[in-house]
């Protein structure tokens, strides 16, 4: 049976964006006027945690529920892969067992090997290197708001991590530019995520250079996940790189503000900007509730609309 995984932004064609896109404007409204929509009824998603979560287990679990299917929540810590059942033995049972299967963990490569071995659809729920499904949920969000997001500029304040390098990938299928501010020593390695030109990114030392008339603004927490260890320098590295009032003042006049979230006010972002008029972090969260629901009928079932 032919079926795909979503590993990594560029698995998917600006075609099947655009698609998914339509899927999730549609499933958005029937679910706010209470209309029941149950495609993936005996449909199982298992997820499958080796990181902490509160939006992604969510936003998969309610939306699984809500297409009429079931969700089984799997830490590492309390399956065998927490005992060292090797992943591939663990993607061929898991994979007999549900119809599809997402998975937040640290390495890349362990989603890689997992869905080689896997019989059903695999979905990255995030690893150190990508969050696809955040950034699906946060072009969907910009688009919401502003329209289409190519030809736009997006400032990446912060850390070269997941975000980061998932935004860079969604640049070239959206044909929008990148401005990326990192502060000395936390360079991208646009190679490491297969970059095909060097059109959609353009580097900076200065933050306040970066957001000069950007059309949106974001950043994510300096520590991400796995990383504690080097958090007290982090903090040093990364003082300067506060999206406050006088950052967002220079970007152009109506830019959106977005942080993935967590966030942590008064580091990376300021309370008066994320709590601000121009942050739009509330909808990007609920946004992927409803991205993920087309997400998973995609993977699913196909394009389930004539005509596309
Ligand atoms: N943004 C995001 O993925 O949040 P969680 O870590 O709460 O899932
Ligand atoms: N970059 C952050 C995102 C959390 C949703 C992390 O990986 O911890």
């Amino acid at each position: 049976m032919q079926f795909k995984h979503f590993l990594k932004f560029s698995d998917f064609s600006r075609e099947e964006y655009d698609y998914l896109f339509e899927r999730a404007r549609w499933i958005k409204q029937e679910f706010k006027q209470y209309r029941q929509y149950w495609p993936l009824s005996d449909r199982t998603l298992a997820m499958i945690f080796d990181k902490n979560s509160t939006r992604t287990r969510l936003s998969f679990e309610a939306g699984m529920h809500q297409l009429g299917g079931a969700a089984i929540y799997l830490s590492t810590r309390d399956t065998q892969l927490g005992r060292g059942e090797p992943v591939e033995d663990a993607a061929k049972v898991i994979s007999r067992m549900v119809d599809i299967i997402m998975i937040r963990t640290y390495e890349h490569d362990i989603v890689k090997r997992f869905a080689e071995n896997s019989r059903v659809p695999v979905i990255n729920g995030l690893t150190d290197k990508y969050h696809p499904c955040q950034i699906v949920s946060d072009i969907f969000t910009y688009t919401e708001y502003r329209g289409s997001i190519t030809g736009k500029t997006v400032a990446w304040i912060g850390d070269s991590n997941n975000m980061c390098n998932t935004w860079l990938q969604a640049a070239e299928i959206f044909d929008f530019k990148v401005h990326v501010a990192t502060p000395p020593g936390y360079d991208i390695y646009p190679e490491q995520i297969g970059l095909i030109d060097t059109k959609h990114y353009e580097k900076f030392i200065s933050p306040h250079k970066a957001v000069l008339d950007a059309d949106l603004v974001t950043t994510d927490v300096w520590t991400s996940m796995g990383f504690e260890e080097e958090a007290e320098q982090r903090k040093n590295d990364f003082a300067e790189f506060c999206v406050n009032a006088e950052m967002m003042s220079l970007a152009k006049k109506d830019a959106l503000f977005m942080h993935c979230l967590p966030a942590h006010r008064g580091e990376e972002v300021s309370a008066e900007v994320l709590d601000g008029p121009q942050s739009v972090v509330w909808d990007e969260a609920e946004n992927r509730l409803h991205t993920q629901k087309a997400l998973m009928e995609y993977l699913l079932l196909g394009k389930v609309v004539a005509g596309n």
